[in-house]
């Protein structure tokens, strides 16, 4: 089933509509899975009228730095890439909870080693918070091991990367579960196929650090962040599998997934097999800021109409 996508997409600084928002069949992207994706959430607050996106700067810089790494030329500033995200939404007066996607592309019809010309599209999709956020999810260990930094980026968000995270999350979904948790080729916790894991053990916060080839994901900065406010201690290191068995709570969170439990992993309850306290604190905290029903963390939301 398609995805409800909203009615005009902006491509290359121009606003289209969306079917014709077309790339030819020959170009690096669809040659090589050349390109770096970017996906963003902007939260609408019905009382303000207005659209919030979340931490945009550090999704842009996340972009220029995945394009660096991919070798693909830094043709957009960082200015014209939040125009043209901001412009559409704009253009499709989006008046509701979306999720934002940015792809920095690899066009033309050469061969591998071409840099250029790179393209940029944006569009958005209407998402409202899904009932994983509140009910929590039941999750597999992958036996598909997670991309290795030596092979392919994990740091970077490259569209490429996510036949390995697709793998994973179809075993998964093949198999009953709503969701994956992949291990590095090591064997030690990496991330989920589109967000980044916490487990809670003695009242302290615990996920895999930035070298279990997990992408940098900014929720889960925003989290750790949000948790140390709240006297929560966080440890960034190696997780084993089974320690996982271990844990009192767990989440996993992403711009998409925003926060959602997880219940349990491998058919074995996470602690008592309901949300945890530490994982609900977490989500009142992020959830207030990302919505803007808390003043804290301004800097981190950038209203679009205002702005407009
Ligand atoms: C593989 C992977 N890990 C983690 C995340 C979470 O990253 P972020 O919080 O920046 O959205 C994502 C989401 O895009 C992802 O695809």
């Amino acid at each position: 089933m398609p995805v409800p996508t909203a009615r005009m997409m902006s491509l290359n600084g121009r606003i289209v509509p969306y079917d014709q928002c077309q790339l030819h069949a020959f170009s690096g992207v669809v040659k090589y899975g050349a390109a770096v994706f970017e996906g963003l959430r902007g939260y609408w607050n019905h009382d303000h009228g207005e659209m919030y996106v979340f931490r945009l700067a550090e999704h842009l810089e996340r972009l220029r730095f995945g394009m660096r790494v991919m070798r693909l030329e830094p043709v957009f500033e960082a200015g014209f890439m939040a125009d043209s995200l901001l412009g559409m939404i704009r253009a499709n007066a989006l008046r509701e909870t979306v999720h934002l996607r940015m792809i920095a592309y690899l066009d033309g019809d050469d061969e591998l080693a071409a840099t250029g010309p790179v393209g940029l599209v944006c569009g958005a999709v209407p998402r409202p918070r899904g009932r994983a956020v509140s009910e929590g999810v039941h999750v597999a260990v992958a036996t598909y091991a997670r991309l290795a930094d030596n092979a392919m980026p994990p740091r970077v968000k490259a569209t490429g990367n996510y036949i390995n995270s697709r793998a994973a999350e179809l075993e998964a979904k093949r198999n009953g579960y709503q969701g994956v948790l992949m291990l590095t080729a090591r064997g030690k916790v990496s991330e989920g196929s589109g967000a980044c894991f916490f487990m809670v053990r003695n009242g302290a916060l615990h996920t895999p650090d930035i070298a279990s080839d997990i992408l940098e994901s900014i929720t889960r900065d925003s989290v750790i962040e949000l948790a140390r406010e709240q006297g929560i201690v966080v440890h960034e290191r190696t997780i084993d599998r089974h320690e996982v068995h271990a844990a009192d709570e767990a989440f996993w969170c992403g711009s998409g997934y925003e926060i959602q439990p997880i219940l349990s992993l491998d058919r074995l309850a996470v602690g008592n097999g309901m949300p945890g306290e530490i994982t609900r604190a977490i989500q009142r905290a992020y959830f207030d800021v990302v919505e803007g029903r808390s003043n804290a963390h301004a800097a981190w939301r950038t209203p679009v109409w205002a702005g407009a």
